[in-house]
């Protein structure tokens, strides 16, 4: 048996990312924060595939590069201070997988943090960015009263999505206290 935890929401969809990734995949990281995801999914993808990822604040780029550099990885990187919004103006060609983790940089300044707005924004040209079964990992913080209310507006607006385009699934640990995390995952299932 593996030591896998089925604890975290960040643990199982790394689970699905490692089922989904190839060597040489494409990915957009749209929140990059200290860099977890991004080296993680770069890990998956190798040098050879390409990773692209978005913050707002200079910090989470400069973390991000070192966090990637100390790891040997240093080719097909492209690393954007600019809002996931603009995602299209920078990413030319369709991706396989795209992490969006919400709320603020841990250890960071917490009055930058995620909108709905502009990630509803974001998401919409995402969706057109994914290649056909590509998926969309989304990563929520109910635990507070600002991740809760971003929460409820994305569901909003996700839960009117076409069934016939995408599938979106939602996972929350039910027994946990606090309002733990909760991940959604969207699978593009037809050409749109
Ligand atoms: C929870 S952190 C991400 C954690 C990260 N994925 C990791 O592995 O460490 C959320 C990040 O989203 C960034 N952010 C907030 N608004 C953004 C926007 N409009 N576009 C891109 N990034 C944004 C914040 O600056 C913050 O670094």
């Amino acid at each position: 048996m593996s030591d896998f935890m089925f604890n975290r929401s960040t643990n199982v969809v790394r689970i699905l990312l490692k089922e989904k990734l190839q060597n040489g995949d494409a990915v957009i990281d749209c929140t990059l924060g200290n860099g977890h995801d991004a080296l993680y999914m770069k890990e998956l993808i190798g040098q050879e595939g390409q990773l692209y990822g978005f913050d707002v604040q200079t910090a989470a780029i400069e973390k991000t590069s070192v966090k990637l550099a100390d790891q040997g990885y240093d080719e097909n990187i492209k690393l954007i201070l600019d809002s996931h919004e603009n995602v299209d103006l920078h990413v030319k060609e369709k991706v396989d997988v795209i992490t969006f983790n919400f709320g603020y940089l841990p250890g960071g300044d917490k009055s930058i943090v995620t909108k709905s707005e502009s990630s509803i924004k974001a998401l919409e040209k995402c969706f057109y960015l994914l290649k056909d079964y590509g998926i969309i990992a989304l990563i929520f913080y109910p635990g507070h009263e600002e991740g809760k209310k971003e929460l409820m507006e994305m569901m909003a607006y996700l839960q009117n999505i076409d069934q016939k385009k995408f599938d979106i699934h939602h996972g929350r640990f039910i027994n946990q206290a606090n309002n733990p995390p909760e991940y959604m995952v969207i699978q593009k299932r037809t050409r749109s």
